[in-house]
């Protein structure tokens, strides 16, 4: 039964925005005179060398470089992509995506989730991780949600802060990114966003300011515009927003080619990636013609030196890296795979398999073989190995254990007679292409539908792929094959293959997956479905940095593929390998559906101890999941997504995700903060009181009621204020806990509500304030 409380607050006004940081935290004093000392030693030139990137001479496929200025002992710098996990030439720890981090409500595992990735890059040789990514999840087809955390803002807050503070703990300097309102891949690169006040605040920088609060030694800032300035040149933001109200400290970063003029110094950002366009030369020369006065370069300069200074990477004895520490990042990985699990339905206890369920399975889908680690771009993982799914059920099911793959990631050769001009190919569909013009020309294809083509090369090449107005590239650094999931009519379509980088000429492989061929495979997977007592299948989307998903569904065929499976074999568990939310039409036919995401390098053990109950799926959805297309936050709006004319438009104000599902009694498929579990919980004896410096204290008793260990995630969520009249939300959640429970076990859980979850952001004093009054908790 579910208890109201209704307490009252008092009307005291308090502006947090501006975060103190406490004496001895990571944002302390820093040695002003040891960093005044090095930048009255440093020439002109010196100081701009650390002003934007530049080519690594020992370059390890990591994404940035500095080269320091030795003579003074300021170090080189590495700068390596990493949100799940570093990202250069050589494999790496491979973690599940941020996503399922934020999904497991548990920051002291994502402390442990930053320290595994900070220490694995310090050991790489990295000194600067481009991550965590923690925009607010706001659209659902934006291509990068998997490689952040929530559309909450509490929820967020409390992970990045832990994130970063295990990945500094390493030594290695976190990069909060990618500020700010970076919320669609789709024109990243131009888009304006419009977003008013209390928006921005309430809903995108409470997590940036609990990563200033953290420490965060560098913040990047985005591709798209703010509200008519480019984000990386963007006065109000990175002067007003970041450095007068969240007392930010650290660096500001411009992201790959984001800087557009060279005065953006004087506009709050201190340093340009990758390469010196606008604040090298040009920086030098503006310096000496007066037009930028030195003390924005020295104030850039200092910012960036002071962040090495609490790193101790200056000097002739910077602090010593770490070993590698393969099993304990990957015991993490596995903990933060099962944690982050979401079970989003388990019909009749059908999951975990037991007895006969457990050992006549067919196991169905093209990730069951080839694992689901990441999704795709900076966020990518790259593995040294990662097992499939499908070798970790056969080990554990002692029993039949069947395998069709109901569909294709890579498909067939590419026949010669589709394309225009024609290109030899060798049997297996290699074509081999000059560097740079490559090969453009045509495809056609037999029958309107969905297609998939790829091109693989080898892993120290690099490829573009275009079909029609969509590209990828692919090949080295972990990239995979570059995939275009589109959907063709009938007819000819533009291709282009080019390579980038690697042998003149290069061999490319190219495939195409073709309705004709999943045709035969669905069929052969219903076939094996309907032989055995249980049938699993996987299924995954494609989620991508530089690309939104089309849609919400299940890429390609699956849905169709799902829906034949459970009328063949009603018995179905789907395990989901998917970035963010997708709508699934076959719901009501499954027995279950397990959210593994994008689940990591040890996705696969993850996967069967959660199958066959060695561990019970620990997470909650940090994200609504909709009904359908329509029924979501930006359906039917263009102005709010993908945008009218370049304008991208917040006019849900602070209306994001389950917010705007409670503002219009918007009913969703599954809400924000569900999830299940192999047992079940009582809550009772709820009790709140006033907590000091304004906040609440909450407590609950929770029982585990069932037969099995499990964790249960109390959450607090706070009503309306009749004090404001500023748009609130419904309820917001205010506070949460985990608790792992054993069977009777019954714990008194005490959630103490900060005094900012109960504050507004009031547009006309620029300040929050106290929503005081009656609240229902
Ligand atoms: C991404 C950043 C990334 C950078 C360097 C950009 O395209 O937006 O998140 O850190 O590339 O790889």
């Amino acid at each position: 039964m579910r208890r109201r409380f209704t307490v009252l607050i008092g009307i005291a006004i308090v502006v947090i925005a501006g975060v103190v940081a406490p004496a001895g935290s990571a944002q302390a004093r820093p040695h002003r005179s040891k960093v005044a000392d090095l930048v009255a030693q440093l020439t002109l030139d010196e100081k701009i060398s650390l002003l934007h990137g530049a080519t690594d001479p020992a370059g390890q496929g990591q994404s940035g470089y500095l080269p320091g200025v030795p003579r003074l002992g300021i170090p080189e710098l590495r700068l390596t992509d990493g949100a799940a996990g570093i990202r250069m030439a050589k494999p790496a720890l491979a973690m599940p995506a941020p996503v399922a981090l934020a999904s497991a409500f548990d920051p002291a595992l994502a402390r442990q989730y930053g320290a595994a990735i900070g220490r694995d890059g310090r050991a790489l040789g990295m000194d600067v991780l481009l991550g965590p990514t923690l925009n607010t999840i706001r659209v659902p087809y934006n291509g990068r949600n998997f490689e952040t955390y929530s559309e909450d803002q509490l929820l967020t807050a409390r992970t990045v802060a832990a994130d970063i503070t295990g990945i500094q703990s390493q030594g290695m300097i976190a990069t909060a990114k990618h500020f700010a309102v970076n919320n669609q891949e789709t024109d990243r690169d131009t888009v304006n966003v419009n977003v008013g006040e209390q928006a921005l605040h309430e809903i995108e920088l409470p997590g940036f300011a609990a990563a200033v609060k953290a420490g965060a030694g560098a913040i990047m800032c985005a591709y798209n515009q703010v509200n008519g300035a480019p984000s990386c040149g963007n006065t109000e933001l990175l002067q007003t927003v970041l450095r007068e109200q969240l007392h930010f400290t650290g660096w500001v970063m411009s992201d790959w080619s984001a800087t557009h003029s060279t005065d953006s110094i004087t506009k709050g950002l201190d340093q340009e990636m990758p390469d010196g366009t606008y604040l090298g030369d040009a920086l030098k020369k503006a310096v000496q013609d007066g037009t930028i006065p030195m003390s924005a370069v020295d104030q850039s300069v200092t910012r960036i030196l002071t962040v090495l200074d609490r790193f101790k990477l200056l000097g002739p004895h910077p602090r010593p890296r770490p070993t590698r520490d393969p099993a304990g990042g990957a015991a993490v990985a596995q903990r933060v795979a099962e944690q982050g699990a979401v079970l989003l339905r388990n019909t009749g206890s059908t999951l975990p398999l037991r007895g006969r369920d457990a050992s006549d399975i067919a196991v169905i889908g093209p990730t069951a073989q080839t694992p689901k680690v990441s999704g795709g771009g900076s966020g990518k993982g790259h593995p040294a190995y990662a097992a499939p799914p499908l070798d970790a059920i056969r080990t554990r099911a002692h029993g039949s254990v069947t395998y069709s793959p109901g569909g294709e990631l890579f498909g067939r050769p590419i026949p010669s007679a589709a394309l225009d001009p024609a290109l030899p190919m060798s049997s297996d569909g290699t074509a081999t292409l000059p560097l740079y013009t490559g090969y453009s020309g045509t495809i056609d294809v037999p029958e309107d539908g969905d297609y998939r083509i790829s091109a693989s090369v080898a892993d120290d090449s690099l490829v573009a792929l275009y079909v029609d107005d969509r590209s990828a590239v692919g090949g080295a650094f972990g990239f995979g094959p570059a995939e275009l999931p589109v959907h063709l009519t009938k007819g000819s379509h533009q291709l282009g293959i080019y390579p980038l980088l690697g042998p003149d000429p290069m061999p490319v492989k190219l495939g195409w997956v073709t309705l004709a061929a999943t045709r035969s495979l669905i069929a052969q997977a219903v076939t094996a479905a309907s032989h055995a007592r249980t049938a699993v299948v996987f299924a995954y989307d494609d989620e991508t940095e530089g690309l939104d998903r089309p849609s919400l569904s299940l890429a390609g065929y699956q849905d169709e593929l799902i829906t034949r499976v459970a009328k063949a074999n009603p018995n179905t568990v789907v395990v989901l390998n998917t970035g963010s939310a997708i709508t699934m039409p076959w719901l009501s036919s499954v027995r279950s559906v397990l959210d593994m995401w994008y689940p990591g390098q040890e996705g696969a053990a993850a996967t069967a101890a959660l199958l066959f109950g060695d561990a019970a799926p620990g997470g909650r959805l940090s994200q609504t999941f909709p009904a359908s297309e329509q029924a979501t936050p930006v359906g039917g709006n263009p102005s709010r997504y993908p945008g009218v004319n370049g304008q991208e438009t917040y006019s849900e104000g602070i209306d994001v995700g389950y917010r705007w599902y409670d503002a219009y009694h918007v009913a969703p498929l599954f809400p924000f903060g569900f999830g299940l579990t192999y047992t079940s919980f009582a809550y009772n004896g709820l009790s709140v009181r006033a907590g000091a410096g304004g906040g609440l204290d909450v407590s609950v008793s929770v029982r585990n009621t069932g037969s099995r260990a499990g964790a249960a995630v109390p959450q607090v969520y706070v009503g309306t204020s009749s004090r404001v009249t500023e748009p609130q939300a419904v309820r917001a959640l205010a506070g949460f806990d985990k608790v792992t429970l054993r069977p009777g076990e019954s714990r008194r859980v005490h959630i103490r509500i900060d005094p900012a979850q109960l504050s507004y952001w009031d547009v006309g004093a620029h300040a929050y304030r106290l929503g005081g009054g009656a609240r229902t908790i």
